[in-house]
């Protein structure tokens, strides 16, 4: 298969959707890698690498028109609408609930999109958001504790205190991957750490591995606000897999927090959690709103791309192998993990979810494919 590697062109993006050590694997199983002229560059891997795995360097033109499979990180943004078309499969981040205009252009270029956030285990763990989800998580605890200090307009407070003082309060809403990887950096830096939760299992979970050391309690309307008024760093982390993000956190909520509290809010990227986020990017990340800092970077794994990078190429590489060696067709007959990733094929959206976020018909992947082993 000819499989292309596009440069991303969102602002502040560094990432790219394959390593020169994920080009030299796919190669050696025969197929034909290009990778769009700089592409790596924001990852510190320069062409060089890339042609040093056999793999071909070429323009933004060719990549989108003479590839089968294009692998992207983020969703196409407007001026990469009219390059869509159909023939071609494209695996990236798409995060279409939140996004009508795109939803709309993918189905009617007729283009196979396969979003990495909901190709989906029979046992609901997300494989290709995981790794983000992990990196972004880490990073909000970081932001929450550099945006408290007063230069940065903060409250002016050490997240972990100093002995004889108390550390600050961090509200974790949502104990999925990022919320687990949220506490764990707050409580390495000292804090005080409350995770709020839907799910009992997951909170038996979470005090299997994080006993003694947060405090986990079930998430209602209530619990919300009253954790949120308590909070020095609010960390918005749930979701609904491929819906809009539920809005947890109202602008009553935002008035009652402290002064110079720091509300980061994660889960932007599905449109957020809270009714006063809206999305800001890595050289603009943060806004205010009541006096609560707001950072809501929809790309947070971004800001460390070389982390993401290789993390993101770890998890993909097994599924686009397998879209390579077998085809789609065949390929998510054989994994209903990767089935559950295709949004959009010939002109129909086949992810119900998306199809109700905005009013468009829903066809079950299965109308359209064969799903029986083959
Ligand atoms: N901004 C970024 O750069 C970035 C990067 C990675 C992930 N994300 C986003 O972060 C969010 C969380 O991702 P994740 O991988 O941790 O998902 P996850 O599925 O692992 O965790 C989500 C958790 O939210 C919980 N939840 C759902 N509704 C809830 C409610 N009402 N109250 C409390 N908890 C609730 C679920 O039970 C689940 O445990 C997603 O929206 C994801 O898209 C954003």
């Amino acid at each position: 298969m000819k499989i292309g590697v596009a440069k991303e062109i969102k602002p502040d993006e560094y990432r790219v959707a394959l390593t020169p050590a994920g080009a030299l694997e796919l190669g050696r199983r025969g197929h034909d890698v290009s990778v769009e002229t700089r592409a790596g560059d924001g990852s510190s891997f320069p062409d060089s690498a890339y042609e040093a795995v056999g793999a071909r360097i070429v323009s933004l033109e060719d990549v989108w028109a003479d590839s089968d499979l294009l692998l992207k990180v983020k969703e196409p943004i407007a001026s990469e609408y009219p390059r869509l078309r159909e023939g071609l499969i494209l695996f990236t981040y798409l995060h279409i609930a939140a996004d009508e205009p795109l939803t709309r252009a993918l189905v009617e270029s007729g283009i196979t999109a396969v979003a990495y956030e909901t190709v989906e285990t029979d046992n609901h763990a997300l494989p290709l958001l995981a790794p983000m989800s992990e990196i972004a998580g880490r990073l909000a605890a970081q932001a929450g504790a550099y945006f408290l200090e007063k230069p940065l307009g903060g409250r002016g407070l050490l997240l972990g205190g100093v002995p004889g003082v108390a550390p600050g309060r961090v509200v974790v809403i949502g104990g999925g991957i990022v919320g687990y990887n949220a506490a764990v950096i707050a409580i390495g830096l000292g804090a005080n750490v409350t995770i709020l939760e839907r799910s009992i299992d997951r909170m038996r979970h979470l005090d299997e591995i994080l006993s003694g050391r947060v405090s986990l309690v079930m998430s209602s309307s209530l619990q919300i606000e009253e954790s949120v008024t308590e909070a020095d760093v609010v960390i918005g982390a749930v979701l609904i897999p491929g819906a809009v993000a539920p809005k947890l956190v109202t602008r009553e909520m935002v008035r009652e927090m402290k002064q110079g509290a720091v509300f980061c809010d994660v889960a932007i990227d599905q449109g957020g959690c809270a009714e006063t986020s809206h999305p800001t990017t890595h050289s603009d990340p943060v806004y205010e709103v009541d006096g609560v800092t707001h950072y809501c970077v929809a790309n947070m794994p971004g800001a460390v791309p070389i982390t993401s990078t290789k993390a993101l190429t770890n998890a993909t590489l097994p599924y686009v192998e397998a879209v390579a060696d077998y085809g789609l067709a065949e390929a998510v007959a054989r994994d209903p993990a990767l089935a559950r990733g295709v949004n959009a094929l010939d002109g129909r959206v086949t992810y119900e979810a998306v199809a109700e976020a905005h009013n468009l018909e829903y066809t079950p992947l299965e109308d359209v494919l064969p799903l029986s082993p083959v």
